[in-house]
């Protein structure tokens, strides 16, 4: 039978809090052992209250820890800098369940326990699979606290939608063991596994007065769905995100800006981290010469627009090693105009929206495009989810580049 090894060798520690979905994470410990890893798992004393420390001792064959100083009931415990110890042991480590009260501590850097002692004592990465009551999923502590998180390089496993223990189905699942699986496959294998991707979202607004702007129809929905792929491939995405009208994926990093002037400086600030740009906003063209500043009042306004600066074109000029996707919405002569802005852009690929097709480009949840490099088209997709859009726009960057793997 083939068996797949794919975490031979990476040693991987298993953090557990209290949470309902402690269970699961018998099945996750069982899954990462089967794939080879090396795993050690350290609970804190409520997830002791869900599932007893003998079962991960006996299935990861390693001591379980519990306390700080090694306490009762943690055989094998004795150095009183275990945790220094400890966090120089991992090549990753996973948090599953996370609760909201240690994403809370998480963002304090509070070490009250040993678990979120190794965790401020560890500089690798840290994975999150958060797990709660839907109400407490959507607290704005616990969101603020995700973000902030992500900001800081975390890597967020979005819980699902399904049965709660609370008896009705919600979001705030911990994620399927499965996925927290392929998560951390992905992290060690995939060629995106820890690269820095920069995606831009949604549209701009250029000021015409203090209340009016000149904007356009993003939703950001194609933007995000790439931060998402991005993230579900290991990659560590940072989203700079003008207007939009969704909410943007958790585990992303999120700039908000409002004009193009905002976006250009976050993206080039962004940029000199960044390993891929995917430059997925609809940056408006135009701005109003001369913005009032005072609200314009009357029956008539002429107004004179002047072309804001071309983000990408200026990025791709101080591109370097980095990868740079571009989009472009085209209706004629597809193929001539898209050669010459991956030339004019120094774009790697450039991803044709055509808004002519029904079910494409704006608001929709569907798209429909054509993948070019500078030789000519590559791939044309056809009506499919922007999620699915997304994965072959990262499928085919990977294909034309291979990129560097950065460790864990
Ligand atoms: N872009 C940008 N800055 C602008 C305008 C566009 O960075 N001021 C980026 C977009 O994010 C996108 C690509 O450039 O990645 C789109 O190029 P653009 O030339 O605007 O293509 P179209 O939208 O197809 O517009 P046009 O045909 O008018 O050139």
């Amino acid at each position: 039978m083939y068996m797949n090894r794919g975490l031979e060798n990476k040693k991987i520690l298993l953090g557990i809090t209290g949470g309902i979905a402690a269970y699961k994470s018998v099945f996750l410990l069982r899954l990462l052992k089967t794939r080879g890893a090396d795993v050690r798992v350290v609970m804190t004393e409520s997830a002791c209250q869900f599932v007893a420390p003998l079962t991960f001792e006996t299935l990861s064959e390693h001591p379980v820890q519990v306390r700080l100083f090694g306490a009762g009931g943690d055989q094998g415990t004795v150095s009183p800098v275990e945790h220094i110890e400890l966090a120089k042991w991992p090549d990753l480590v996973v948090i599953a369940p996370t609760t909201a009260n240690t994403l809370s501590k998480l963002v304090a850097g509070g070490a009250d326990d040993l678990l979120s002692n190794v965790v401020s004592a560890y500089e690798g990465t840290v994975v999150l699979a958060p797990a709660m009551n839907d109400v407490m999923w959507r607290n704005k502590s616990t969101q603020e606290n995700l973000q902030t998180l992500s900001h800081r390089g975390y890597r967020v496993i979005s819980p699902g939608t399904g049965d709660l223990a609370c008896g009705y189905e919600a979001e705030g699942r911990m994620a399927e063991p499965e996925r927290i699986l392929d998560f951390v496959e992905r992290l060690f294998d995939s060629d995106f596994g820890n690269l820095k991707v920069l995606v831009s979202v949604g549209g701009t607004e250029e000021d015409l007065d203090p209340v009016r702007v000149i904007s356009n129809r993003s939703s950001g929905k194609m933007g995000f769905a790439i931060a998402e792929a991005a993230r579900d491939r290991g990659a560590q995405v940072t989203a700079v995100v003008g207007r939009v009208s969704v909410p943007p994926p958790v585990g992303v990093r999120v700039l908000s800006v409002r004009t193009s002037a905002d976006m250009s400086s976050a993206v080039k600030q962004a940029f000199v981290e960044a390993d891929v740009l995917i430059m997925a906003a609809a940056v408006a063209d135009y701005k109003a010469s001369s913005p009032l500043v005072r609200k314009k009042k009357g029956d008539t306004w002429t107004l004179e627009l002047i072309a804001t600066e071309d983000i990408l074109e200026s990025i791709g000029k101080m591109k370097g090693r980095r990868f740079i996707v571009g989009f472009a919405l085209e209706t004629d002569n597809i193929e001539e105009n898209a050669k010459e802005k991956l030339v004019k852009k120094n774009c790697d690929l450039l991803v044709v929206n055509n808004p002519l097709e029904d079910g494409a480009a704006f608001e929709h949840d569907t798209n429909s495009v054509l993948i070019y490099n500078t030789k000519g088209l590559l791939l044309e997709t056809g009506i499919k989810s922007k999620r699915e859009i997304a994965d072959i726009v990262l499928q085919v960057a990977r294909k034309e580049k291979n990129f560097q793997k950065i460790l864990v």
